[in-house]
């Protein structure tokens, strides 16, 4: 079987290692990949919202398989133009990965379908919405409508840094037409637990809970990042929770898109937040999570390509979907300067030992030599019997990875252990 996987990422690295471990598999493509998945995959350099290109080299290479990683391409109708021309997918159409794609969208489908999600109102007129934020509860967040690489949402503290955030969304549109229309919404507090599910649109599995962690910096200082870490499985998502969850969320939301017209397979992504009202949605993404992804595949025990041809096929309540019982912490190591400006180009070293528990995100090939090419550059995760010997062991592993201008945070993990 020859599979294709569209991305290039450190989670798009970890699908791959996984798939890998069906023995059926012959050859996985992956376009464009990295320096560190060729490792993994015959990388083929074409983007991954290259649409075109993607579907014009996949009509003369053959494949019995795509997944879709990235949420760009998929709102972009990558999985529509593959699937017309007889290639299965793993990924939602473009209709349905609109859940991520517009968060006015996915504010209108929770209130509309009475999935618990802060309060908000929604803004195309910079005026009214300058208007509204005089009297607004403050602390409050002003999220971009469309895709802005993670970085569309700004926690204002004071009413001033509120509309400057607007002034620079709708006027300065420092996101581009994802700035168009806004929402502004209450802020929440509470712990964040982030759960991946598969689905095929009727059956929804969630996968093993996460906690990421977005700031550059320990004790969650610094700037907001793609995610510095990871552990599995979330503490704060008990048995209780994941109940409630599972009966006012994760079903309503499956039923909701199925009530309009979008049925969604794939994996969905619920951030959630553990309020004193319960769990509410803090966003939807139409894909898995990095760096979520390389805590939750490592301890997936199920074969991955049959769970994700079940989301495809339809049949998702007869495929077993099980999770080892261990603990997993994933420590992204970054380029110093991340997530503004990095100096790149310095030689990676991976020993051989640790080689299995390295998802490779931002490093090209030069030569034989990896050197490194992005803000984060990859992540080592250790699985573990308890959370600690997982963090303990992340930390030991990525003392033996070196580059120059390396930075990690040295708390991943460590809110995890304080909720016990
Ligand atoms: P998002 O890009 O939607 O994941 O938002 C980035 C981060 O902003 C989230 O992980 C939260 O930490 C924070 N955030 C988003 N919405 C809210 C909210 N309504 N209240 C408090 N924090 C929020
Ligand atoms: N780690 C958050 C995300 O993938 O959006």
């Amino acid at each position: 079987m020859k599979i294709m996987v569209v991305g290039g990422g450190g989670r798009e690295h970890a699908i791959i290692k996984k798939l890998k471990e069906n023995k059926d598999i012959e050859k996985i493509y992956a376009l464009p990949g990295n320096g560190g998945i060729a490792a993994d995959a015959e990388c083929v350099a074409i983007s991954a919202t290259d649409i075109d290109g993607i579907c014009e080299w996949a009509k003369s290479n053959p494949v019995d398989y795509a997944v879709v990683a990235p949420d760009d391409p998929l709102v972009l109708g990558a999985v529509d133009r593959l699937t017309a021309m007889g290639i299965p997918c793993f990924g939602p159409e473009a209709k349905a990965a609109i859940i991520e794609g517009s968060k006015v969208f996915s504010k209108n489908l929770m209130k509309k379908y009475g999935i618990p999600t802060a309060e908000y109102e929604v803004f195309s007129d910079m005026e009214k919405a300058l208007a509204y934020l005089e009297t607004a509860p403050i602390p409050t967040v002003i999220k971009a409508d469309g895709l802005a690489l993670g970085k569309g949402v700004i926690i204002a503290m004071t009413r001033d840094e509120a509309k400057d955030a607007v002034k620079s969304m709708m006027q300065d549109k420092i996101f581009g037409a994802s700035g168009n229309n806004i929402v502004i919404e209450e802020f929440l507090t509470g712990p964040e637990v982030s759960v991946l599910s598969f689905t095929d649109g009727k059956t929804v599995v969630p996968m093993i809970s996460s906690m990421d962690h977005k700031r550059a910096l320990d004790n969650d200082e610094g700037l907001n990042t793609g995610g510095m870490g990871t552990v599995a499985p979330n503490p704060y998502y008990t048995k209780a929770v994941a109940k409630e969850c599972m009966e006012k969320i994760f079903l309503p939301t499956i039923n909701a898109m199925n009530a309009e017209g979008r049925t969604f397979k794939g994996c969905l992504y619920f951030g959630l937040m553990i309020t004193e009202k319960g769990p509410k949605v803090i966003e939807y993404n139409c894909r898995f999570g990095d760096p979520e992804t390389q805590v939750v595949l490592p301890l997936l025990e199920s074969d991955l390509l049959t769970v994700m041809k079940a989301t495809t096929d339809g049949t998702l309540a007869e495929t077993e979907v099980k999770f080892s019982d261990k603990h997993a912490c994933c420590v992204i190591m970054a380029s110093k300067g991340y997530p503004q400006k990095y100096d790149k180009g310095f030689a990676i070293d991976i020993p051989e030992d640790v080689k299995d528990s390295v998802y490779v995100a931002g490093a090209v090939l030069d030569g034989t030599t990896l050197k490194t090419s992005g803000g984060r550059v990859l992540g080592v995760t250790a699985t573990g019997a308890c959370l600690d010997c997982a963090i303990n062991g992340a930390y030991e592993k990525v003392k033996k990875v070196s580059f120059d201008n390396a930075f990690y945070r040295n708390d991943i993990g460590k809110k995890a252990k304080e909720a016990k």
